[in-house]
C-alpha cells in the first residue's frame, strides 16, 4: 500500500524537503481486523485511476477518522470525492465504514497531499474541504501549518475549477488569524464571508467531525472560511 502512483513524486518529495505538517501516522495499535482492512481493503479505495468524465470532483484534505467525507459521499452519489489522510488509525476507521455500506463514489489515499496532488489534473476540483487541520500552536512549529499562501497558490490553486471554492474551518484563534492573513496576502482567491456572522454559520446539513465535536465540547467557536478561486 506504501506504493506511488507516480514513482517519481518520491524525488519530488526529497528535492522539496517538505515539513512534515501531520502528527504520527500510526497512534494506536490496530487490531486484526484493522490491520485485515488494511492489507486487503485498501486497494479497492485506493485512487489508483482518474475519472475526468464526471463533472463534480471534490477533496477533502486530512479527513481523519472519515466521517465527513463518508456522509457526504453517501448523500451526493452524483460527486466524486477523493480523501487523504496520513494516520493510518483514520484511514482504518473510513474502511470500517466502508465495509458496512460501501461506496463507489469515494476513493481514498495515505499520501501527504502536497505531493499526491500532482495525480489530479488542473482544473479538476469544484470543491476542496480542509477541516480543523492541525494548528501547530507553538512558534516554533509554525513552519508546519498545511495552510499558508504557497501552499494555497502553488500547490491548491492550479487544481481547482474557475470559480471553484476551498472550505476551510478552524476553532484555534491563532490559526484563524494566520489562515486569513496568507488569504488576504493572496490576489488569487477572494474571501466570500459577507459578515462575522456568515463565518459563524456552518450549512444545515453539515456533518460535525470528530476535531469539531471536540471543540465545541471544549467550549471552541469553530468558523468556517470560504475562499474562491479567482476566474481568470
Ligand atoms: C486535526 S486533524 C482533523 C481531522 C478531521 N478533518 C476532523 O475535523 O476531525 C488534521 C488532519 O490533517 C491531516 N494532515 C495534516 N497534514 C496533511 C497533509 N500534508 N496531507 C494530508 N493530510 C494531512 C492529519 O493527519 C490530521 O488527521
Amino acid at each position: 500500500m506504501d506504493k506511488d502512483i507516480s514513482p517519481e513524486l518520491k524525488n519530488l518529495d526529497h528535492k522539496q524537503k517538505l515539513i512534515r505538517s501531520f502528527g504520527r501516522v500510526k497512534s494506536r495499535k490496530l487490531s486484526l481486523h484493522k490491520n485485515f482492512l488494511l492489507e486487503n481493503f485498501y486497494q479497492s479505495y485506493e485512487i489508483s485511476k482518474i475519472d475526468n468524465a464526471i463533472s463534480k470532483n471534490f477533496l477533502e484534505i486530512g479527513f481523519g477518522f472519515g466521517d465527513f467525507i463518508f456522509a457526504n459521499a453517501k448523500q451526493h452519489s452524483d460527486v466524486n470525492f477523493y480523501g487523504c489522510e496520513p494516520h493510518l488509525n483514520g484511514i482504518v476507521n473510513l474502511l470500517g465504514m466502508l465495509e458496512k455500506e460501501p461506496l463507489n463514489n469515494l476513493k481514498i489515499t495515505n499520501q501527504d497531499i502536497r505531493i499526491f496532488i500532482n495525480n489530479f489534473p488542473d482544473h479538476f476540483f469544484e470543491k476542496i474541504f480542509i477541516l480543523f487541520p492541525d494548528p501547530w500552536p507553538k512558534y516554533k512549529h509554525f513552519k508546519r501549518r498545511l495552510i499558508n499562501k504557497n501552499f494555497l497558490e502553488q500547490i491548491i490553486y492550479p487544481k481547482l475549477k474557475n470559480n471553484g471554492k476551498i472550505i476551510i474551518a478552524t476553532d484555534h484563534d491563532s490559526y484563524k488569524t494566520w489562515i486569513l492573513s496568507h488569504i488576504l496576502k493572496s490576489s488569487k482567491f477572494k474571501w466570500l464571508a459577507s459578515s462575522k456572522k456568515s463565518w459563524q454559520n456552518f450549512p444545515t446539513d453539515w456533518i460535525i467531525t470528530k476535531y469539531q465535536k471536540k471543540a465545541l465540547l471544549e467550549g471552541r467557536e469553530p468558523i468556517l472560511i470560504e475562499i474562491e478561486k479567482h476566474d481568470r
